[in-house]
């Protein structure tokens, strides 16, 4: 049999490391679909070399777009692929354009799926990826959750239990494995920065992409700059419209290019504070001990806030969230860490992938 994972964007390569490593373990015949959504060095090529991913059997190129025509071109390369490569299992993760489109390719095609990630929701569905959540966890065939409130929102939106498997978070396998490698150290002395600092990363649509949000946020973010160093490693989505409206180089904030996964997770470790809008970022957080400020009115992660050192904040709310974080010093997290984040969540998966192409069904 043969197995397909859809990556695209930069967090679906972090996801996928462990399952891949997982499979290739148990001996299953699988290749990497690259759909091309993330092209640039910094957001695609690093993340292979640093998470040790085999390169893509197939890089469909589709590049940026409004939803519409990103979405077109998703559907069309991958279509052609399947067609000819007729897989046996896809396997997507998260929830980005890429993510949505293999999953409707595959329900038109017949192709069974797997979704890694499943059963998130912030209830918001004015957020793109909430959409593209909802319509993969209804269409795939199998689905792997990383916490027991993920479960219960799939039981609640009619997924059979037969279904579902709670198998912890892959996201933090790749954070366990490159924990010996996390260095801030040499990190910080290339960005020529003091060594207590701040991180702060922004790409939500709805903070960067109206120069409204843009300018209140940012407004926000250099409060927190004058209270401590701010390192800014900046996503190709805000670069443009967070500048514009100032945040830009100055004696407290480093605006950055993207960092690669262990550059990047090396300067988080050593961070006194993060200040994010990330799905992943909230979760490496909680398991660094790190205090997290996400800048969002709801979270598809709530066990970061129940369970680690993740809060939410407005804009407005920043600057005092941040002075109070940072005379608390080190996090507490609010509870014991998620069940099953443990670094073996990759092997679950695979385990599970490996007697379901077997004939075997593993389910409770
Ligand atoms: C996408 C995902 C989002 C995820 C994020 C991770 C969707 C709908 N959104 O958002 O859920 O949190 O990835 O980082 O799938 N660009 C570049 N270089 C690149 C890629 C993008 O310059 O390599 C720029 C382009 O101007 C592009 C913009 O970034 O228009 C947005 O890229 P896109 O992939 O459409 O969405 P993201 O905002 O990256
Ligand atoms: N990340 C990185 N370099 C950066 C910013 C983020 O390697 O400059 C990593 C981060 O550690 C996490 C992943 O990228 O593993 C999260 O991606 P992103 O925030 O783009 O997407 P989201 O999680 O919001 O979908």
């Amino acid at each position: 049999p043969l197995v397909l994972h859809v990556l695209g964007a930069r967090p679906n390569f972090v996801k996928a490391a462990p399952v891949v490593r997982g499979l290739d373990e148990l001996g299953v015949r699988q290749g990497i679909i690259h759909t091309g959504q993330h092209y640039d060095a910094l957001m695609s090529d690093v993340f292979f070399a640093d998470l040790g991913l085999p390169s893509p059997v197939a890089n469909l190129g589709v590049g940026s777009g409004t939803h519409a025509k990103q979405t077109a071109a998703l559907l069309v390369g991958l279509e052609e692929v399947f067609m000819a490569q007729e897989p046996d299992l896809v396997i997507v993760y998260g929830d980005v354009n890429s993510t949505l489109a293999a999953i409707l390719v595959c329900a038109k095609l017949g192709v069974p799926t797997a979704h890694v990630e499943a059963g998130l929701r912030s209830f918001d569905r004015g957020m793109p990826e909430e959409v593209n959540r909802i319509v993969t966890d209804s269409l795939s065939d199998l689905l792997f959750a990383t916490s027991p409130e993920a479960l219960s929102y799939l039981a609640a939106e009619g997924v059979p239990a037969a279904k579902t498997h709670l198998v912890g978070n892959p996201m933090i396998d790749s954070l366990f494995a490159a924990l010996p490698s996390l260095d801030p150290a040499p990190v910080v002395e290339r960005l020529g920065i003091p060594s207590r600092y701040a991180v702060a990363t922004l790409h939500r649509p709805a903070n960067v992409d109206s120069p409204e949000a843009a300018l209140e946020l940012v407004s926000a973010v250099l409060d927190v700059a004058a209270q401590i160093p701010l390192v800014v490693p900046m996503h190709p989505r805000g670069r443009a419209q967070l500048a514009a409206v100032g945040l830009v180089e100055g004696p407290n904030v480093k605006v950055v290019d993207p960092l690669g996964y262990v550059d990047f997770l090396s300067l988080v470790r050593g961070a006194a504070l993060v200040v994010t809008d990330s799905g992943g970022v909230q979760e490496e957080t909680t398991m660094l001990g790190v205090p997290c400020l996400t800048v969002r009115p709801n979270t598809e992660r709530p066990i970061t806030v129940t369970h680690g050192t993740n809060k939410l904040v407005t804009p407005a709310g920043l600057p005092a969230a941040a002075s109070k974080a940072l005379s608390d010093g080190a996090a507490t997290p609010a509870g014991e860490l998620p069940v099953l984040w443990d670094g073996a969540s990759g092997p679950r998966i695979a385990r599970v992938v490996a007697s379901w192409l077997k004939g075997e069904n593993l389910s409770p």
